[in-house]
């Protein structure tokens, strides 16, 4: 006899209980409903409807994948960013709700000096150079990664955004594929900073299946600044701002090396909504920032 809806959102989420998963019912949500092909919402709408066996084919596997602690992220291939739904893929890091926080330090940056080209260093997902070329219109950004397939992810979301004229996608080593093409108004960037020894402390699910490449930062957790800083300088507008994300254990480090990089320059750093220090800006002209 075939199992209501409810019975299997019920079921799904006490095996991910047992699993160990910390948000079992949710999860098991999401994946019901991304195998039934429906929204979150429509599963309470449809409590009582019957399942039949071949409808539950492709929940298996999935409930399997993530009770092995595989983010749902990866297992629906999509994730909210800044009120847009983003295709993900194991290539990329799956955006984080702090990274918001990044996008808009930089719209705020560029309305205070005005448009102009910006590069997003480490694209991943696309996520901050899609959101930034969709809030301003006619904002090029070049979003640069040194990883082939998290290019495709970020040019199939600016694709599905209807910005793929605008955010151009460029294959290298931080700032070497943007040489010819300032100078930038903006430069934004979430590096890996997660030091090498922190790396195995992190969360299961985010140290066994997102790319170490989007996580490692090698012993001080610092050194992708130092090697975008290296190359930033002779990218620049001369009034440009600088955003980086930053964990907050990080953030004098880097402003350290912001200050060597930019004696004049004026540094402001921002905190999240709870109240942790996420991102750090420089503003070249050394004008127009909360000091
Ligand atoms: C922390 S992830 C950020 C992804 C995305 N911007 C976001 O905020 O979700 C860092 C990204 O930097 C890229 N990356 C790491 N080393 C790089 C390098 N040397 N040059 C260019 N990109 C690099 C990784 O492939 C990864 O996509």
């Amino acid at each position: 006899m075939p199992h209501s809806l409810l019975y299997i959102v019920r079921e799904s989420t006490a095996y991910l209980q047992r699993c160990g998963s910390p948000s079992a019912r949710l999860d098991a949500e999401v994946l019901v409903a991304h195998a039934l092909h429906l929204r979150r919402l429509d599963l309470y709408l449809q409590f009582d409807r019957p399942l039949e066996e071949p409808e539950l084919a492709s929940l298996r596997p999935l409930l399997r994948k993530r009770g092995r602690g595989c983010p749902v992220a990866y297992l629906t291939a999509e994730r909210e960013f800044h009120g847009h739904a983003f295709t993900v893929s194991p290539a990329v890091l799956i955006p984080r709700p702090e990274t918001e926080l990044l996008v808009d330090r930089t719209l705020a940056a560029l309305d205070r000096q005005g448009p102009g080209p910006v590069a997003d260093l480490g694209t991943g997902s696309g996520c901050i150079a899609v959101s930034l070329a969709l809030e301003r219109p006619g904002l090029r950004v070049d979003a640069v990664d040194q990883s082939q397939e998290a290019l495709r992810v970020a040019a199939a979301n600016a694709e599905r955004h209807g910005v793929a004229d605008r955010v151009i996608g460029l294959l290298g080593d931080w700032t070497a594929p943007l040489r010819g093409r300032g100078p930038y108004r903006a430069v934004v960037s979430n590096p890996p900073y997660v030091t090498t020894a922190e790396l195995a402390a992190l969360d299961a699910g985010v140290r066994n299946f997102e790319p170490v490449v989007a996580l490692d930062a090698g012993v001080d957790g610092l050194d992708p600044y130092r090697a975008i800083l290296a190359g930033l300088p002779p990218l620049l507008a001369p009034d440009a701002s600088v955003l980086f994300e930053i964990d907050p254990r990080r953030a004098d480090g880097l402003q350290a090396l912001c200050a060597a990089a930019w004696p004049a320059a004026a540094v402001a750093r921002y905190r999240d909504l709870s109240g942790r220090e996420r991102v750090l800006e420089v503003d070249l002209a050394g004008a127009g920032l909360p000091r």
